[in-house]
C-alpha cells in the first residue's frame, strides 16, 4: 500500500519523498527503484476539437476531437520509476477527465469523474501526478461520456519503458482504432444509440493504425520488431493474422506473460486491451505479406501489408533472449483468498442465455435477476444497470488481502471487463487453468464465459469496474469497487 499513498503526496521534493519512504518496512521492487533514481517527466495535453487525415485521400480533413490537435495523441514516453506530470487544458465545450489505463496510479489521480475528481469544466485545467511503478504499454483517454469522447479521436499512448528492455530492432507502437464515417468522410454523429448500446456497440466502417489508414510497413529480413498493439477502439475486437510469420505475446495489458505464440497464431486485442509482441521478419527480401484481421466471421479485411525491404538485415532471426522483467506485482495466494461473485447480464437474447443458464447459476439467483433486468437500463452487474454516474460500491474488497472474483457472462455478447488501480491475474476459464496465469487489467470474456481472476486488493480507494465496449458501459454494465 505504501507505494500509493506516497505516491498522493504530490509536488514533494525528491529528498523528502525518499525520506518519507525509508519508513516504510515492505516496499515492491518497483517502488524502490523510483525512490532511488526518479525524474520528474512532464508534458501538457490540451483536448479540444480539430482535424485529422483519418482516411487515404490527402483532402480528406475529418473534424475529431482530439489532444494536442493529433490522432492519436502524443505519445508518453517514460522510464519506470519516473514521476509523470500531465497537465490536463480543456478547450472542448464539455467536461472531461484523463484516466491513464492500466496504471496503478493513487486514486485521487485515476481520472473518473465525480468519484475521484471534479470533471474539467471547459476552460477549466488539471494536474495529473503518478509515478510510472509498472513497465509496459498504457494509454490514456476522457472517463468522462466515453463512448463520445474517445470515439472522436482523444486518445494516446503511454509507453513505460523497462530500466532492461529486451534487445529488438525497432520498438513500434500501433494504435489500433475504427470509426464510422459517412460518405463525405465525416464521423457520423450516432453516438450513444439504443441499437449500438444493446449490441455489440460502436463497431465503425473505417480502420486506422495511428490514427491514419494504414500503409504498408516497410521491413527488412531479420529485423526483430517490438510492436505494441493498443486497441482504442469503442466496440471493434481484432484478431490479427501476420501471414506466414509467428507472431510471440510477452506482454499483455503492460505486464510481462511468459513468451508464447497466441492460439490459432491470431492475437486476439477486444478494446482497451494491449499485447505486445516480438516479430521476426522471416520471410525473404522483396516479400509481401498481408496482415489480415479475422475476428468477425465473413467480415475478414486486410488491415495491413508487411513489404520487405531488397536489403537483407541479417541472414535469420537474432538470438537474443525476449522475456521481459517482471514488474513484481504483489502475489495473490489462491488459498486464502476471500470470494466474490460477479454476474453480467442483459442486452439483446439476454433473457435466453439467462435461462439457458439458470440451472448451472442457481435458479433462485437468475429468477432475482430477470425480475430485476426490468428497468431501462440494457446492461447489468449483480442485477444492477448503472444509470448517470455510480458512486456507491457493489462491492468492497478488504485492502491488502488476496480476493478472487469468479465472473459469469450471462449474456450472448463478448465484453472486455476492465478494473482500474490494479491488474489481476486471469486464473480460470469456464473452470479451466489458464495456461499462462496472465495479468490483466481488462479481461476479454466470451458469451456464456466464467472468467475467475485474482489480486492483491493493495491499492485503497474506489474503483471504476466496468465493459470497456464503451456503448455497454454507457448503457449500465459498470459498477464500482471499493478497496479499504
Ligand atoms: Cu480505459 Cu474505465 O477505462
Ligand atoms: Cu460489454
Amino acid at each position: 500500500m505504501s507505494q500509493f499513498r506516497d505516491a498522493v503526496l504530490s509536488r514533494r521534493s525528491m529528498l523528502s519523498l525518499l525520506m518519507a519512504n525509508m519508513g516504510v518496512a515492505v516496499m515492491p521492487p518497483s517502488l524502490r527503484a523510483t525512490t532511488r533514481q526518479a525524474a520528474v517527466k512532464e508534458f501538457d495535453l490540451r483536448a479540444a476539437p480539430g482535424h485529422s487525415r483519418l482516411t487515404a485521400a490527402a483532402s480528406d480533413q475529418t473534424a475529431v476531437w482530439a489532444y494536442n490537435n493529433s490522432v492519436p495523441g502524443q505519445e508518453l514516453r517514460v522510464r519506470q520509476g519516473d514521476r509523470v506530470r500531465v497537465s490536463v487544458t480543456n478547450d472542448l465545450d464539455e467536461p472531461t477527465t484523463v484516466h491513464w489505463h492500466g496504471v496503478r496510479v493513487p486514486n485521487a489521480m485515476d481520472g473518473v469523474p465525480y468519484l475521484t475528481q471534479a470533471p474539467i469544466q471547459p476552460g477549466g485545467k488539471f494536474m495529473y501526478e503518478f509515478d510510472a511503478v509498472d513497465a509496459g504499454t498504457y494509454w490514456y483517454h476522457p472517463h468522462q461520456r466515453s463512448f463520445e469522447q474517445v470515439g472522436r479521436g482523444l486518445y494516446g499512448p503511454l509507453i513505460i519503458e523497462e530500466h532492461d528492455p529486451v534487445r529488438v530492432d525497432r520498438d513500434l507502437t500501433w494504435m489500433l482504432d475504427d470509426w464510422r464515417l459517412g460518405p463525405d468522410g465525416s464521423i457520423r454523429g450516432d453516438f450513444g444509440n439504443r441499437h449500438d448500446m444493446s449490441h455489440n456497440g460502436r463497431v465503425g466502417n473505417t480502420v486506422t493504425i495511428n490514427g491514419r489508414a494504414p500503409g504498408d510497413l516497410v521491413v527488412r529480413s531479420g529485423e526483430r520488431i517490438r510492436l505494441r498493439l493498443v486497441n482504442a477502439a469503442n466496440a471493434r475486437i481484432f484478431a490479427l493474422d501476420f501471414e506466414g510469420h509467428a507472431p510471440m505475446v510477452i506482454a499483455l495489458d503492460g505486464q510481462p506473460v511468459s513468451p508464447h505464440s497466441p492460439a490459432n497464431g491470431q492475437v486476439v486485442i477486444g478494446p482497451a486491451m494491449r499485447v505486445d509482441l516480438i516479430l521476426d521478419m522471416t520471410d525473404r527480401p522483396g516479400s509481401r505479406n498481408a496482415v489480415i484481421d479475422r475476428f468477425y466471421k465473413g467480415l475478414e479485411y486486410q488491415l495491413t501489408e508487411l513489404t520487405y525491404a531488397a536489403a537483407p538485415l541479417r541472414s535469420s532471426p537474432p538470438d537474443w533472449p525476449i522475456e521481459l522483467p517482471s514488474n513484481g506485482l504483489p502475489e495473490p495466494s489462491v488459498e486464502t483468498a476471500i470470494r466474490h461473485e460477479v454476474v453480467f447480464n442483459g442486452g439483446m437474447m439476454g433473457r435466453m442465455v439467462m435461462s439457458d443458464m439458470g440451472g448451472s447459476m442457481g435458479e433462485g439467483r437468475t429468477g432475482g435477476m430477470m425480475n430485476m433486468m426490468r428497468g431501462s437500463g440494457v446492461w447489468f452487474v449483480n442485477g444492477v444497470a448503472a444509470e448517470g454516474h455510480v458512486l456507491e460500491p457493489f462491492l468492497t474488497l478488504e485492502q491488502d488481502r488476496s480476493h478472487i472474483i469468479s465472473m459469469t457472462n450471462a449474456t450472448a455478447w463478448h465484453h472486455p471487463i476492465h478494473l482500474h488501480g490494479h491488474s489481476f491475474r486471469v486464473i480460470a476459464r469456464s473452470g479451466e487453468p489458464t495456461r499462462h496465469r496472465e495479468w490483466q487489467d481488462t479481461v476479454m470474456m466470451a458469451p456464456r464465459e466464467r472468467v475467475d481472476i485474482a489480486l492483491v486488493a493493495d491499492n485503497p480507494g474506489d474503483w471504476m469496474f466496468h465493459c470497456h465496449i464503451l456503448e455497454h458501459q454507457a448503457a449500465g454494465m459498470m459498477g464500482v469497487i471499493r478497496v479499504s
